[in-house]
């Protein structure tokens, strides 16, 4: 089946949606969506997102994201989301976003490697209550359509540029004829053994991408969040985060001997690294995460989704300490962009984890990612709404069967693991097998 729209959008998390909602209500949108579109990674996030405390604290948010990020970060990038970072706050609140709010203010509060609390929440399920937000609203707007269940099998191109995308849905094959495309499909822990990640969320844009010469980097940028879940059963599935705002509440690591070994709040790879060691030399599987200390009360109201996960699995935080291990989380690398989140391929846009505007340099600071998201998803919106409408969809034909669909989707996760497996050189045991 042939469908046109004037923007395609791929993905259904905060990029995805709060881009589709950034472009003029005259334009056709199309959302396509792996799964069903709560499946994505940013209804996991739990801790919140950053936000410049006001004016006076710009600076200082760039250099924490600098310092994080290893001095490998796009500088111009990093100034962008510090200083945009505060009205698109509000204007997620404008769509009816609930943050905590602690004596009539922003409850902001902190996590690894920030110098101050800057991080705005809704208590332990910041992602999942964005995700309901921007849904709520989508589904007010009858310029936008979402397809679940449709999966990208690759672009349409005409004369080198981007004009749709092939998708294979209710096992047919459609194409979706598009002015622009924004790929906003997520990052890549599906393809890791153990992740905090859906386990459908596996680079499809990263495969595509490489596939069509758009250029890609910093492959190699994979981060590790230090506390994961640590369960016996090892079956597959995503691990449960404990989100580093539980250690930027007080919580205290602890190894199996009960000693303590790492400043908690120091940046995630470094606190990785030292639990990494520390499992080592006390030859254990998990070192603890111990908030037992706290006021029950405050625990179950300020962190009830980890409350509640971990009391199914039989651990009680507010008693006992949390066996915790580090596990993939994000993908600082990507498709590279420019500040307006435009590829190397024209009319073809990236956005989220799948982009790589550089900002986040070689480890991401905590609660940059869903801000990343709403600074980059909106910039190409409003990029997309100066030229949209003097365009035409190049209207292309291209055959393909089912079978061919199913053949280019393996081909795909082939081509992204094998890219990791050469990047990431004596890690690729981490990757799952292809
Ligand atoms: C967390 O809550 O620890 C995760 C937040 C993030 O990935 O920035």
């Amino acid at each position: 089946m042939d469908i046109y729209t004037d923007v395609l959008v791929v993905g259904c998390g905060v990029s995805g949606m709060y881009s589709a909602l950034n472009i003029d209500k005259s334009f056709r949108i199309t959302i396509i969506s792996k799964s069903k579109t709560e499946e994505c990674n940013t209804y996991l996030a739990q801790g919140g997102i950053s936000c410049a405390r006001g004016i006076d604290d710009i600076d200082l948010f760039v250099k924490d994201t600098m310092k994080a990020g290893k001095n490998k970060n796009n500088i111009e990038a990093v100034k962008v989301l510090a200083e945009e970072s505060i009205e698109n706050i509000h204007r997620l609140m404008k769509f009816g976003m609930d943050f905590d709010y602690k004596d009539g203010e922003l409850d902001y509060t902190r996590e690894g490697a920030h110098s101050i609390n800057r991080i705005v929440h809704s208590t332990d399920e910041t992602g999942k209550r964005v995700f309901e937000t921007l849904l709520d609203q989508v589904k007010k707007r009858d310029n936008i359509t979402i397809y679940e269940d449709t999966t990208l099998v690759d672009i349409l191109k005409f004369k080198g540029e981007c004009c749709g995308g092939i998708v294979k849905r209710d096992n047919m094959v459609d194409f979706i004829h598009a002015k622009y495309v924004i790929l906003a499909s997520g990052g890549i822990g599906g393809l890791f053994s153990n992740s905090t990640n859906r386990r459908t969320i596996t680079g499809d844009g990263i495969a595509i991408a490489i596939k069509n010469n758009i250029e890609v980097e910093n492959l190699e940028y994979v981060q590790f969040h230090p506390t994961a879940l640590y369960e016996e059963d090892n079956t597959a599935g995503r691990k449960f985060l404990i989100s580093e705002s539980l250690r930027g509440e007080g919580a205290k690591l602890f190894n199996i001997n009960k000693q303590r070994f790492v400043n908690e709040l120091l940046p995630r790879d470094v606190v990785a690294a030292s639990i990494w060691d520390e499992e080592k030399k006390t030859d254990s599987r998990f070192v603890y995460l111990d908030a037992s200390f706290m006021e029950s009360e405050f625990i179950i109201n300020r962190f009830p989704g980890i409350y509640k996960e971990c009391k199914k699995r039989g651990i009680d935080v507010t008693n006992e300490p949390i066996p915790v291990t580090p596990v993939q989380h994000y993908f600082m690398g990507g498709i590279k962009v420019d500040l307006n989140s435009k590829t190397s391929m024209d009319n073809l846009y990236a956005c989220g984890e799948v982009s790589c505007t550089g900002v986040h340099g070689a480890n991401r600071l905590a609660s940059n990612s869903l801000l990343e998201g709403l600074v980059f998803s909106r910039r190409a919106a409003l990029d997309i709404n100066k030229f949209i409408s003097s365009k035409d969809i190049a209207d292309v034909n291209r055959n393909i069967t089912i079978k061919e669909a199913d053949e280019l989707i393996e081909s795909n996760l082939k081509c992204v693991l094998s890219e990791f497996k050469k990047v990431l050189g004596e890690k690729k045991h981490e990757l799952i097998n292809d």
